[in-house]
This record gives structure tokens, C-alpha cells and sequence, in this order.
């Protein structure tokens, strides 16, 4: 079924994954879920050798366990989740695995914008069968959050921060009540959650201040912090796992040598470390450089290398994607670049060649012509 799909959702991509885990799953399950708190741990962070079953479940989220931990445990009580912090570090991801191992169903979303109103996540009215039949909850569309209510699922709000406060303070009644009135409607106007509904929301925390929550929000949330993943094995994982899951979907077949996987880390943590010791936005990239762009650009390089080059990753390709990537904001962040490629790059493929010699030439290059 995930063949016809663009991207399938987690619950359809691992579906039978989770048809296993809940087969083997006899600890007890909150409200109407379908794994307990544990099983859904293990299928996030993979199983380990101690967990005694079958077969092995691979890893799907990197990150510390107390933050898995937590927003199950969050997710069981009556507070909704909030997931907060830089972008690309996995936090849609992560919500959405929640959901597809809580209820199998995890597209139940609602996107904030600042355009995103209350109708969107309370409901709204099919116009044409309301003049032929006038209100009634046939005529009434629900939003996601309300359909999550009705069924008792997961309702998930994407960039909670950017919407509204009107939409915010729609949110807090819902959290906090549990129900929806539906004014328009003589009877049956209300609508009540189920056991079982709550919201997991992402905010990221450099959107903060376009709309900062307010503490009536905040305390219906239990916050969890996700930080950028810093630690280079880690790192290294979600982008082999992602580089993995990549060349499966476009069926490709093409080999990515470790060595450059290691000339991308590095060159990642070098630009993170050169952000952090500089002191205006001027001498600073424009990008996160997140896990995310990490792999967007080995993305890049991959489908170039795919169509235009001999099927082989090759260090050249892979330092034009990454300055491409890279390079938004001219000519700021193409002198940050210059920068980096003559101080750091440079002196690091004198010192050990292997690859970087290539890597130096085709940045130079890539650096030139959008100069
Ligand atoms: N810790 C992680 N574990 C697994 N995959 C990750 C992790 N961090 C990032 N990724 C991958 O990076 C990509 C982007 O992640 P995601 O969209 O979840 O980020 P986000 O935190 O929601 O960013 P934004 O704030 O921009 O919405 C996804 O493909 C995701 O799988
Ligand atoms: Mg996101």
C-alpha cells in the first residue's frame, strides 16, 4: 500500500511492525491504546537484546530516552504534549510516530500559520448542504482536533506558535473542558472527547515571540524540550537511516562511501562551531544547520550524482550541494563559506587527504560560480 504513496505515514509505512508489536504486547495499554507505554517506547528507539523478542525493531527517533519517556507519559495524563526547539531536529517526526504507535493514525493535523483560525480547529460548515438542508452535524465539517475528540485519537498541531492567540484560546477549552459546543445547532451541540484524545503540538523555539503562548496555554502543556543533535554517532545514524530510506524510495542504487558521510559531519559540526563563536547574524549562515539540512543536502548530492553523474557519490557533487544548500543569503553567506573553505577546509585536506582534496575543489568551484 505505501507503493502508491508519495510518503506514506508512519502507520502505514511500519504497519506491520506495529501489527507484530501489539501481537506480542500484554502490559497494560492506557485509555484505547493500542501499545502500552513500553512497546511504544521500543518501537521509537528500536530494540535492544535485553527486551527478548522475535526480531529486532529497528531505531526510528534518535535522541535521549527520557524525552520519548516523557512524552508518553505525557500523553496519558490529561496535558497535552508540546514538542519545542530549533528546526529540523526531528520534532514532527517525532510526533508523528507517537501517534501512529498510540492510535495508527497520525494525520489528524492541523498546521499553524498565521492564517490558521478557530474553524480549522474547531469546524466548520459545508455552505451547499446547509442552504439545501440547513444546519445539522450532517452539514458540519469537523477539523482534525475535533475528530481526534470524537474518536478518542491523537489530534496533532503543527507550529503551534505561529498561529493566533484567538486560535490559542480556542486550544486552551479544549484541553481544558474536553468538549466542543456547537452554538449553531439546537440539539446535539456538543461534541465530547473520548478517552483517549490529546494533542501532541510542535512549536519551534526560533519562532518564539511571534505569538508567545500564554500561560494559560502553557500550563495545559507538558513541554518537552528536543535539542539539536550535537553528538557526531548519533548524527552519523539519523542521516544513514534517512540516506537509507532515501534510495529505497526513489529506487536507487547507488553507493554512498562512509568517508563522505564523514566529510558532511565534519563539515557540519566545523560551520556549528564557527556560528557559535561569531558574534553578529552577519558572520553567521542563515541555516540552522540542523540534522535536516544535513540530509537535504546529501539529498541533493545523491539525486545529482543519480541523474547527472556516473551513479557514484563523489566528494565534488557533495561540496556543490552543500554550498548550494548553504548559500541563501548573498554575499553573507557565501563570504562565511569563502571563509570556511580557506580556513578550515583547505589546511584539512593537506593534512589528510583521502577525499577532502576533491571536497576543497568542487566547494571552490560551486563557491565561484555563485559568486
Ligand atoms: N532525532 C532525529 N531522529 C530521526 N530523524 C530525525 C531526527 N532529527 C531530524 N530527523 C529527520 O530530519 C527531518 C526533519 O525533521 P522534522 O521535520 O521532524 O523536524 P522539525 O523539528 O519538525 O523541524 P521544524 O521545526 O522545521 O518543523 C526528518 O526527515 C527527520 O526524520
Ligand atoms: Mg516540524
Amino acid at each position: 500500500m505505501s507503493d502508491d504513496m508519495l510518503r506514506a505515514p508512519a502507520e502505514v509505512k511500519y504497519a506491520e511492525e506495529l501489527d507484530y508489536l501489539e501481537s506480542i504486547d500484554d502490559s497494560p495499554k492506557p485509555f484505547s491504546w493500542r501499545l502500552s507505554p513500553r512497546m511504544i517506547r521500543l518501537f521509537i528507539l528500536g530494540s535492544e537484546r535485553s527486551d527478548g523478542i522475535d526480531r529486532e525493531i529497528p531505531q526510528k527517533w534518535f535522541g535521549d530516552r527520557s524525552f520519548v519517556e516523557r512524552s508518553i507519559v505525557t500523553l496519558a495524563s490529561d496535558r497535552g504534549l508540546l514538542l519545542i526547539g530549533d528546526p529540523g531536529t526531528g520534532k514532527s517526526w517525532l510526533a508523528e510516530l507517537l501517534a501512529a504507535a498510540i492510535c495508527r493514525n497520525s494525520t489528524l493535523v492541523v498546521q499553524g500559520t498565521a492564517g490558521t483560525t478557530e474553524d480549522h480547529i474547531k469546524y466548520s460548515w459545508n455552505v451547499s448542504m446547509v442552504i439545501a438542508k440547513g444546519q445539522s452535524r450532517e452539514s458540519m465539517i469537523p477539523s482534525p482536533i475535533m475528530t481526534a475528540m470524537e474518536t478518542g485519537v491523537i489530534g496533532r498541531f503543527e507550529e503551534l506558535t505561529r498561529s493566533t492567540s484567538d486560535v490559542q484560546d480556542a486550544l486552551i477549552s479544549i484541553l481544558s473542558e474536553k468538549y466542543v459546543s456547537i452554538p449553531e445547532l439546537d440539539d446535539d451541540n456538543i461534541v465530547f472527547a473520548q478517552p483517549g484524545f490529546s494533542i501532541i503540538a510542535t512549536a519551534n523555539s526560533r519562532d518564539r515571540g511571534v505569538n508567545d503562548l500564554s500561560s494559560a496555554l502553557k500550563r495545559r502543556f507538558n513541554f518537552v524540550r528536543i535539542p539539536v543533535v550535537t553528538n557526531k554517532k548519533s548524527e552519523a545514524e539519523i542521516v544513514r537511516f534517512r540516506t537509507e530510506e532515501l534510495l529505497r524510495r526513489h529506487r536507487i542504487e547507488l553507493d554512498v562511501p562512509p568517508t563522505l558521510l564523514d566529510i558532511l559531519l565534519q563539515s557540519f559540526a566545523d560551520l556549528r562551531s564557527a556560528a557559535a563563536s561569531a558574534t553578529s547574524d552577519d558572520e553567521k549562515l542563515e541555516s540552522a544547520l540542523s540534522t535536516a539540512e544535513q540530509i537535504g543536502v546529501l539529498e541533493d548530492a545523491i539525486l545529482h550524482s543519480n541523474f547527472f553523474g556516473d551513479r557514484t557519490l563523489r566528494a565534488q557533487t557533495l561540496a556543490s550541494s552543500l554550498v548550494g544548500s548553504l548559500a541563501r543569503r548573498s554575499p553573507e553567506d557565501l563570504a562565511i563559506l569563502n571563509k570556511y573553505w580557506h580556513g578550515v577546509v583547505e589546511p584539512r585536506s593537506k593534512k589528510d587527504g583521502g577525499e577532502w582534496p576533491e571536497f576543497l575543489e568542487g566547494g571552490r568551484e560551486a563557491i565561484a560560480t555563485l559568486s
